[in-house]
């Protein structure tokens, strides 16, 4: 049977003349010819192919053995990496970090968001006071900026056994104002911040400003630009609010002008410490003072706040 012309390759179709009469010579006819060098060929292209693929599969392998070296590396780099990690975040110190860091967020973009939406200038964010205008010797001794968490403060003012009406609230350390804000929601008969950066203070005086009227239960708001050292402590029942405002130094200032002015007149007065010092410093500051005992707050209240907030939050009262 003749092949197909189509299958033979090429150089089958036309062998040389001189071999073709050779071949003849032989005895041979040009189809069994055709067919021998059809098979030939297509033997030594089924060698030609095997080869290409030998050299194909040994070069893969050396790929694919250099892939997994180099992956295999990155892997284990990774793996490394992960293991640090998963041993660093297990430590209870850390999972406890983490948790507050958790917290504070879910605070921010939950929570907050309601009284946020209110201001001129948002007041959520982190500040340093290394980029501010402070004119004031007691500079080194401030924390930045960040504002407090609208539970934590709303959860000081409900362990406030005294209706607000009277009182003055203080915020040493105003920053841009969204503790005044949350204050102006209650019947305070006066609200004042004491905030030493100018920047802030600017942005704080906008934002009471500009703060709906008809929510304010209070509308004596102002924000003094001052140093805490400086401030006159009002001659009414007062609440004093400390969130991360400032080192010992200042507020031991703070605290003995306080002090003084309850000993001209005894009076009802609160001060609510929002992440405070070290509890042993603060404990040892406040008994020093002699006037203020700590409030205690119910253990459901504590765990409330301890589930729900990432901040500590210890409130003292005047012993009148
Ligand atoms: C953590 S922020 C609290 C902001 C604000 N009270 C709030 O709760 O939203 C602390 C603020 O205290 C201010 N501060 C620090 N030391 C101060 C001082 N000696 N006098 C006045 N303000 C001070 C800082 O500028 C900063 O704005």
């Amino acid at each position: 049977m003749r092949p197909s012309q189509d299958l033979v390759p090429t150089s089958a179709k036309q062998p040389s003349s001189g071999l073709m009469s050779r071949l003849r010579h032989l005895g041979l006819k040009p189809g069994a010819i055709s067919l021998f060098f059809e098979r030939l060929l297509k033997k030594q292209s089924t060698r030609t192919l095997i080869k290409m693929g030998r050299t194909g599969i040994s070069k893969s392998r050396t790929g694919i053995s250099k892939a997994t070296e180099l992956t295999g590396q990155e892997l284990s780099t990774r793996a490394k990496q992960t293991a640090r990690s998963i041993k660093h975040h297990s430590k209870p110190e850390n999972l406890n970090k983490d948790y507050r860091k958790l917290l504070h967020l879910t605070q921010e973009m939950a929570y907050d968001r309601a009284i946020e939406k209110l201001f001129f200038v948002p007041a959520k964010g982190f500040v340093s006071l290394d980029d501010l205008t402070i004119d004031s010797p007691n500079r080194s001794f401030g924390h930045n900026y960040h504002p407090i968490h609208r539970l934590s403060f709303n959860w000081a003012m409900a362990q406030i056994p005294d209706p607000l009406v009277g009182f003055t609230f203080v915020d040493y350390g105003a920053g841009r104002g969204r503790a005044l804000l949350l204050a102006a929601l209650h019947p305070f008969r006066k609200i004042i911040g004491v905030e030493f950066a100018s920047e802030l203070h600017d942005d704080a005086n906008m934002n009471i400003a500009q703060f709906p009227r008809s929510l304010m239960k209070c509308r004596d708001v102002d924000c003094l630009l001052l140093d805490a050292v400086d401030f006159p402590i009002p001659d009414t029942k007062g609440i004093f609010l400390f969130n991360d405002s400032f080192d010992r130094e200042v507020l031991e200032t703070v605290l003995a002008r306080i002090t003084s002015s309850y000993r001209a007149n005894p009076r009802r007065m609160y001060l609510v410490f929002v992440r405070p010092l070290n509890a042993t410093v603060l404990d040892n500051l406040m008994e020093r003072t002699v006037i203020f005992e700590p409030i205690y707050h119910s253990q459901s209240e504590k765990m409330r706040m301890q589930i729900l907030s990432p901040d500590q939050v210890q409130i003292f009262r005047t012993l009148i």
